[in-house]
């Protein structure tokens, strides 16, 4: 009898702290997710969608539609990762009740087993609210990429004593509402490794410190889907751009060329 290989779930993610770095990556579709899944321990169909799959400027066009339908293509695709998907911009802001709705949306109508909401203080009572009622969530601190136009653009925070003392509070506060974990965007090393050994749940990092819990980044960036896209906090594991564009020119030539398809390709 063969032993069945479960679906990491967010107690494991939990258990990871202080015991084994969380490998996650954000991802959006079935194809790329059935590759990733043995390898990471948790996958994040972020709103970083809306850029990097719709081409939009930011993360506030990005519907619960989008979400559902890109969550769902992950969850039926994967059968090891966690899966987490993001609420979008508008869909969780208003109220607690909203927040629900839409969440146990998310999760009913996915398969994924947790939310991620943006949000430190502000959002703690409505963290409280999910988790109370059966909806695991993940926070997401420092740079929050739906506070687009509140900020005036995607910026790391800086590392001074009030910085630190804001991250130090969401996260404490996130971590009393219930959250499972934390992502942790764009902050000095410093403030990621002291907020990593200050909390008890897992803080993932992304552009933040080695000394997280675990590193997060969005799976185009390290595959290099695009050249010109090179944020500092973005290691390039290939350079998929150049083979795409490669290969795609070879097909091209082969279709004017009559090359392709050859006989090996054809119904006799
Ligand atoms: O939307 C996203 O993909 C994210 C990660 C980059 C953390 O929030």
């Amino acid at each position: 009898m063969s032993a069945q290989i479960l679906r990491k779930n967010i107690i494991f993610i939990k258990n990871c702290k202080r015991k084994q770095k969380i490998v996650a990556l954000s991802a959006y579709t079935s194809s790329i997710a059935s590759i990733i899944d043995k390898h990471v321990d948790l996958i994040l169909v972020g709103d970083s969608l809306g850029m990097v799959i719709y081409g939009f400027p930011n993360t506030l066009s990005v519907t619960l539609d989008m979400m559902i339908a890109h969550g769902s293509a992950v969850v039926r695709s994967t059968k090891l990762a966690c899966t987490v998907v993001d609420m979008p911009f508008g869909s969780y802001q208003a109220s607690k009740s909203q927040a629900f709705k839409n969440a146990s949306k998310i999760l009913s109508e996915t398969g994924a087993q947790a939310v991620k909401i943006e949000g430190g203080s502000e959002m703690a009572e409505t963290v409280s609210f999910l988790t109370n009622r059966g909806i695991p969530v993940m926070g997401h601190i420092g740079l929050m990429p739906q506070q687009f136009n509140t900020v005036g653009g995607f910026k790391a925070l800086k590392s001074e004593d009030h910085v630190f003392k804001k991250i130090l509070e969401d996260a404490t506060l996130l971590e009393s509402a219930g959250a499972f974990a934390i992502v942790l965007e764009c902050v000095s090393e410093v403030i990621g490794e002291s907020i990593s050994n200050k909390l008890d749940i897992p803080i993932v990092g992304i552009g933040a410190s080695p000394s997280c819990d675990g590193q997060i980044l969005v799976v185009d960036d390290i595959l290099g889907m695009q050249k010109n896209f090179s944020p500092k906090f973005v290691k390039k594991y290939a350079n998929m751009e150049e083979q795409i564009s490669q290969a795609v020119e070879k097909y091209s030539l082969e279709v004017k060329e009559g090359i392709f398809p050859a006989k090996e390709y054809c119904f006799s």
